[in-house]
């Protein structure tokens, strides 16, 4: 079946506009796509500054089956658009847990996930990217500028928003629906630890409240992280992580 793709000028976040697109047209599977963004929205109440040149779209899906962990979904995301950015333009990037594509430690693209659930069941998903391709940095506020890359950055020309979109949209809803069968989850997961940064790594981890550090020893079949402190093992489903060092 052909993906329904929705393309603005500028929106205020293709993920508002998704939700607002299924209320009124009720499809079960679409995609928003803006060329600019004015007030695009980061994990963790955080903005995403959204120029033209980068990548902003949201994938809206409504069949998704019966997952055990809503998390699964980014981690998914996460891999899928590491294999794009393999395929299409050579680039090898790491994941930062749960979901940050970063190329030699800097970002490259953000997801952000929103899951509706009805009950126990997920009713839909949003999955947010935002993909900083040809994306002038230099506009960016200091701060994130110096810890953003863009895809130009790396291949030294300028690449095709579309095939970029037509090509994420693929690899990510092929790996969501890979997420309905335990061994697809499984492979989901071996996937994502094999290219994850994180693992290993001794870690400060910002929590909504407070901050835990300690190494992170491994990731869980429904995308947790497992920290160990100096006093237990603990199991995070979310939070900003800062990498110390590597063993
Ligand atoms: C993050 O790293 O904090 C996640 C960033 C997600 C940004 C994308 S851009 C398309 C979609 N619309 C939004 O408002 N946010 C996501």
């Amino acid at each position: 079946p052909k993906l329904p793709i929705f393309k603005f000028d500028v929106l205020q976040s293709t993920q508002t506009k998704a939700r607002e697109l299924y209320d009124k047209e009720g499809l079960d599977l679409f995609v928003v796509w803006a060329v600019e963004q004015a007030a695009g929205r980061g994990r963790r109440e955080r903005s995403w500054h959204s120029p033209k040149g980068g990548l902003y779209f949201s994938l809206f899906s409504k069949k998704l089956g019966n997952l055990p962990s809503p998390q699964l979904i980014s981690l998914a995301a996460g891999v899928a658009i590491k294999d794009v950015m393999q395929k299409l333009y050579d680039i090898t990037c790491e994941l930062k847990w749960p979901n940050d594509i970063l190329y030699q430690g800097k970002k490259l693209c953000g997801i952000l996930s929103e899951v509706a659930s009805r009950g126990q069941e997920i009713d839909h998903a949003i999955v947010g990217i935002g993909i900083n391709v040809n994306t002038d940095l230099s506009g960016l506020p200091e701060g994130i500028s110096r810890e953003a890359i863009a895809v130009k950055n790396i291949v030294n020309r300028e690449v095709d928003l579309e095939v970029l979109l037509a090509t994420a949209c693929t690899e990510v809803l092929d790996r969501i629906s890979r997420l309905v069968t335990q061994e697809g989850r499984s492979k989901t997961i071996a996937d994502y630890k094999k290219h994850c940064l994180t693992l290993n790594s001794q870690v400060i981890v910002y929590l909504d409240k407070g901050k835990v550090s300690g190494r992170a020893l491994d990731i869980t079949g429904e995308g947790a992280l497992l920290v160990a402190t100096t006093k237990e093992i603990l199991t995070l489903t979310t939070g900003d992580v800062i990498h110390l060092r590597r063993r």
